[in-house]
């Protein structure tokens, strides 16, 4: 079982909504799959349906009594909510476990303990963590081997990323256990400018340490959510939905069985690289404290080594993040250029090449990860998709998109 910890002190940056819709598209997608809510405000009971007032008995419940001489076993307050998709619930308890095992040995391993009975029921365990660095976070990342840090991708999210995953590498270190840990972007909203100059940040200064996939600012989350669904069942063709399905791709292709060896790393040191990368990347933005005025100052990563294609002009490489990356007609070609620093390999496919992906590669500008092709195209309007590694997606900074047959986006570039 990998039990994946959903974990931030940030409070609203979308955890519940990642821990939700996560577990059940892993549930969808065939896995036995386990939610266990660690957070006293109750959230993934209200996200689905489950009545607050029917909960006798919740994760407290179980974890306060192993320290005690009546041990209540985890099945015990489980809720079935799909097939293969159950539910820990929390209860407003929870916020009295830290106060009431004080004193008591080995209580950040309560959780570890208890999943470890329930190690080959499941596939993978979700755990939800509140929004706060205490005992109940630590349990969830003591038991964990993988953790999913939600990042709003707004400029005030990222200021205080430094000092969440500080703090979080402060913990960990006592924590000493090998976790695989990665920042998601949440919350994207492809429309603002902000948005977009700070996730061409993020995956240049985290690289590796971020998920490929990015959940967008979808409001069927939002309703989803408060009518007690997971996205899949309250809008199965939304944006929400498949990238959430994405995600789960991504969770379950990230570890290869035979890999996992190389991959284990310490949890405190990873977050310190991510904090400290966090940092540079605040002073190397100079992003404007507030959201409104246009940023002015951004410089595109510079090209290290001689370009095989044409490229924009060089006087280009000071001009704006926004305007660098995404699609550009410059005289009369079209130029292509994206930020992948872990891609083997980015290719379009679109209208103008029959939608066929080998025919245009995108060219890899130095160890940068940014990539780029140029092309020259009749006038009219192009339709078309990114593929990354094999995997078809929407130009993410591209805001120019329509809804495609197969409920995907293509972007769209108007050659004049
Ligand atoms: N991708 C998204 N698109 C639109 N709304 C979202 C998205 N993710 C989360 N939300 C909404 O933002 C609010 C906060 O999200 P959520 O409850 O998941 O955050 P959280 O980190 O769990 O918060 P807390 O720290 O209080 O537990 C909710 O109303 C949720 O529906
Ligand atoms: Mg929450």
């Amino acid at each position: 079982m990998r039990t994946i910890a959903v974990v931030n002190q940030k409070g609203g940056c979308g955890k519940t909504t990642v821990s939700i819709n996560l577990a059940s598209a892993l549930a969808d997608m065939g896995h036995k799959t386990l939610l266990v809510d660690m957070d006293p405000q109750s959230h993934c009971a209200v996200g689905l349906a489950v009545p607050e007032d029917q909960i006798e008995q919740s994760i407290y419940d179980v974890l306060i009594s192993t320290s005690r001489n009546e041990p209540i076993r985890l099945t015990e307050v489980l809720w079935q909510i799909s097939d293969r998709l159950e539910l820990a619930p929390a209860s407003i308890d929870l916020s009295a476990f830290e106060q009431q095992m004080a004193g008591i040995p080995e209580r950040e391993c309560c959780l570890k303990n208890v999943l470890a009975q329930v190690l080959s029921e499941y596939d993978y365990a979700i755990v939800d963590c509140p929004p706060a660095v205490g005992l109940l976070t630590f349990n969830a990342l003591r038991a964990a081997t993988d953790a999913i840090v939600p990042v709003e991708t707004g400029y005030f999210a990222l200021h205080g990323l430094s000092k969440q995953l500080e703090t979080l590498s402060i913990l960990c270190k006592r924590c000493n256990r090998q976790v695989d840990v990665r920042v998601l972007a949440s919350m994207y909203d492809i429309r603002t400018k902000m948005a977009r100059e700070i996730l061409a940040e993020l995956r240049n200064h985290f690289a590796d340490k971020m998920f490929k996939t990015i959940v967008n600012f979808n409001t069927k989350l939002k309703e989803a959510a408060s009518l007690g669904q997971p996205i899949a069942e309250y809008d199965p063709v939304s944006r929400g939905q498949m990238d959430f399905h994405a995600l789960a791709e991504e969770v379950i292709g990230s570890r290869p069985k035979e890999q996992r060896h190389e991959i284990v790393k310490s949890l405190a040191g990873q977050l310190e690289a991510i904090s400290t990368t966090a940092d540079q990347l605040l002073k190397s933005a100079k992003i404007p404290k507030t959201e409104g005025p246009p940023i002015q100052e951004i410089k595109a990563p510079k090209a290290e080594e001689p370009q095989k294609t044409e490229t924009p002009q060089k006087t280009e490489t000071d001009i704006k993040l926004s305007d660098y990356y995404g699609v550009s007609q410059i005289n009369d070609a079209v130029v292509f250029v994206t930020l992948y620093p872990r891609a083997k390999d980015v290719q379009i496919a679109g209208d103008f090449n029959n939608w066929q992906p080998e025919k245009t590669p995108l060219h890899k500008v130095g160890t940068s990860g940014v990539w780029q092709t140029k092309l020259k195209v009749p006038a009219g309007k192009y339709r078309y998709r990114l593929v990354v590694d094999g995997h078809w997606q929407q130009d993410p900074y591209n805001e120019n998109a329509e809804l495609n047959p197969f409920g995907g986006f293509n972007s769209i570039v108007d050659v004049k």
